[in-house]
């Protein structure tokens, strides 16, 4: 595999544009074009439809995959919640013979993460790894491993394999699901890489963190499926940019939050999918009227737009995928920003690709 930079400036970039690929790669072999019918290996699918209960533990960027996917896995009626890893060492939730604890870890060696894996494991309770790594710890130490197969991630900064653990998290819940054959949800998985591709060639995001690269701070808020990827905008921009940012969910923002709303501080309002959108928008009304800059980042199924000073536009798709194709428009920007802004994007200040270090 290359590991060079392939003619762009930083890995991330690189990494950001090899999306596409890296979902079509994880998706290999494991949809059926033709039936729709999703297949995961009989072990894996045995593991996945014997859990009553799922936790999901993580750390960063996998704890927002880990938050999506539980809210996934609940949509198929299984009680599932999900953990920063570090905390679930701290507290461990109650279990029963019939949970199931999946880590997703990129790397397969966060030592927060292999923690909580062990603590599950000590217990008696099923693990299964969802990584990037083939033969790393986690993959090795969990009774099961799911491969992301996203090709080595150089940048610090995790997007390619963000994008390819929520697809993961889909397949996963495909098997839950176990309706046999998923044909309108195939073919959106199928036409997602594409779709993505389409946000890379259309996107106007480097605009966007021209126009406010000098803000005060970053604010992000989604709803449903969209709050993690509002989580993740945050986190990717104070991670490579240096500045303030944080996400919220939608509706927490008028109980406290809202204070730090200025002109100075764009907000980014991340409106895709059915999930209560609707609401967002409201949201987005009441943050306009304290004069903050809007950027909403939406597939059109609301007129959020109408009340955005800028629109970063998604291709419409299932709910459950949206959120994907919002992502990197976020990355994008903050890309973007960091670059302005002349950071070690790559290697940003303090950070580690790997955390090994409880
Ligand atoms: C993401 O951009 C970060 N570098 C970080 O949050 C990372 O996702 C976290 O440390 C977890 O790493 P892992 O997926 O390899 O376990």
């Amino acid at each position: 595999e290359d590991t060079g930079k392939g003619g762009y400036d930083h890995y991330m970039l690189k990494e950001i544009h090899e999306q596409p690929q890296a979902l079509r790669q994880c998706l290999q072999e494991r949809v059926d074009e033709l039936s729709g019918a999703i297949d995961l290996g009989d072990d894996l699918q045995q593991t996945v439809r014997g859990a009553e209960f799922i936790q999901l533990v993580a750390c960063g960027t996998s704890y927002h995959a880990a938050l999506y996917a539980a809210q996934l896995f609940r949509s198929q009626g299984v009680p599932a919640q999900a953990f920063v890893a570090s905390e679930y060492v701290t507290a461990p939730p109650p279990y029963s013979e019939d949970t199931l604890v999946i880590g997703i870890t990129q790397s397969g060696e966060t030592a927060d993460t292999l923690s909580a894996l062990r603590e599950a494991q000590r217990r008696g309770v099923e693990t299964l790894a969802v990584t990037n790594v083939v033969g790393s710890t986690a993959s090795r130490e969990c009774a099961d491993a799911l491969y992301i197969r996203s090709g080595p991630e150089i940048g610090v900064a995790a997007t390619k394999t963000f994008s390819a653990q929520v697809v993961a998290a889909n397949l996963v819940a495909a098997v839950l699901e176990d309706r046999g054959t998923h044909h309108d949800f195939a073919s959106a998985l199928r036409d997602l890489p594409s779709q993505v591709q389409e946000v890379l060639d259309e996107t106007n995001a480097e605009t966007v963190a021209e126009r406010f690269v000098d803000s005060e701070a970053f604010f992000f808020i989604g709803r449903g499926y969209d709050y993690p990827v509002a989580l993740e905008g945050a986190l990717k921009m104070k991670e490579i940019t240096y500045e303030h940012a944080e996400g919220f969910a939608a509706g927490e923002l008028k109980h406290g939050p809202l204070a730090l709303v200025t002109s100075e501080t764009p907000v980014f309002a991340v409106v895709t999918g059915e999930t209560g959108s609707k609401k967002t928008v409201g949201n987005v009304k009441e943050v306009e009227a304290r004069s903050a800059p809007v950027v909403a980042v939406t597939d059109g199924r609301t007129d959020v737009g109408r009340y955005a000073d800028e629109v970063l536009e998604v291709p419409e798709t299932d709910s459950r995928l949206a959120p994907v194709l919002a992502n990197v428009q976020l990355q994008l920007v903050s890309y973007y920003v960091a670059e302005r802004l002349g950071r070690n994007i790559d290697k940003p200040r303090n950070l580690a690709k790997s955390v090994t270090v409880e």
